[in-house]
């Protein structure tokens, strides 16, 4: 039987053991996909050993994305963009890994908005993880013009000189000005997260009407930000689809079939959240 895992540390919170048990049920596959917490003083132990235990690799969570990627020799381009892996795979005995964050936030918008490729400028508030899997999805996807906002201007300058002329960097300040010509909105920072803030607070009113507006947060579903696009008629995303098409690269890689992320599938994590 194919075994995968998810370490973090901590692990319970995770939604990756749903959704990949709903895909084995789903395609009768005898697989199986077990949450692993390790602590980070373990975490090269597991990395090293866990073909012992029958596993032909995994998902890696908070906070083990940044060291997996040290740890990992074979990454493809997305990995050495983003600077963190959340996938890896034994491929014979070679332990590969990439970050499919990137995958996961364009085929989201590519299930529901394929018009989000016409889209040329594009406007992303924060400069953490996250932000830097979406910059490489945007430039990939032929944005020519990725403007990044963050309350720290250094973070966002940083990551503007990681992924050179395409993108700039710009405060928080400037983003009522910035949203004049954005084609498409990302909130990547955790404004609008249950428990951080319950408004957005940006007036979105500068946002052409054919823009489109997603979050990668995704409690709650409607966060402050794609409430305030809605009101202003805006079309809006919401997060829960990058998480759910982020686990299909590496389901394929483990159990050996690509599965699909169906409205099944939403509601079953939906009723978990
Ligand atoms: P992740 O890997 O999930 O992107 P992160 O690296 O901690 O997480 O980044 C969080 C992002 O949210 C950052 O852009 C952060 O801004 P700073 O770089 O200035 O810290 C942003 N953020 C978090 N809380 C915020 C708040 N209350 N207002 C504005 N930005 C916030």
């Amino acid at each position: 039987m194919r075994k995968a895992f998810v370490i973090g540390w901590p692990i319970s919170h995770s939604k990756s053991p749903l959704l990949h048990r709903f895909w084995l049920d789903q395609y009768e596959i005898e697989g199986a996909y077990e949450a692993v917490a390790v602590a980070p003083d373990n975490f090269t132990t597991h990395m090293t050993n866990f073909a012992d235990f029958g596993f032909v690799g995994g998902n890696i969570t908070i906070p083990h994305k940044e060291a997996a990627f040290e740890f990992i020799r074979h990454k493809d381009e997305a990995a050495n963009m983003i600077g963190a892996i959340n996938t890896v795979w034994l491929d014979g005995e070679t332990l590969r890994g990439t970050n499919t964050d990137a995958y996961g936030f364009s085929a989201n918008l590519d299930d529901g908005f394929p018009r989000w490729r016409d889209g040329k400028t594009a406007l992303v508030l924060g400069a953490g993880g996250a932000s830097r899997a979406i910059i490489f999805a945007l430039i990939e996807a032929g944005f020519t013009d990725i403007q990044i906002a963050n309350r720290t201007l250094e973070r966002a300058k940083e990551l503007a000189s990681r992924f050179g002329p395409k993108t700039s960097a710009h405060s928080l300040r400037a983003v009522p000005e910035l949203l004049r010509d954005t084609d498409l909105l990302i909130n990547t920072t955790s404004m609008g997260m249950e428990g951080v803030e319950a408004t957005f607070p940006f007036d979105l009113s500068n946002l052409p009407a054919s823009a489109i507006v997603t979050d990668i947060v995704y409690t709650p579903l409607q966060t402050p930000i794609l409430k305030a696009a809605e009101r202003l008629g805006v079309e809006t995303v919401d997060g829960l689809g990058m998480l759910l098409h982020q686990a299909v690269p590496g389901f394929e890689k483990w159990f050996g079939r690509q599965p699909t992320v169906t409205p099944e599938l939403r509601q079953h994590i939906l009723d978990a959240l």
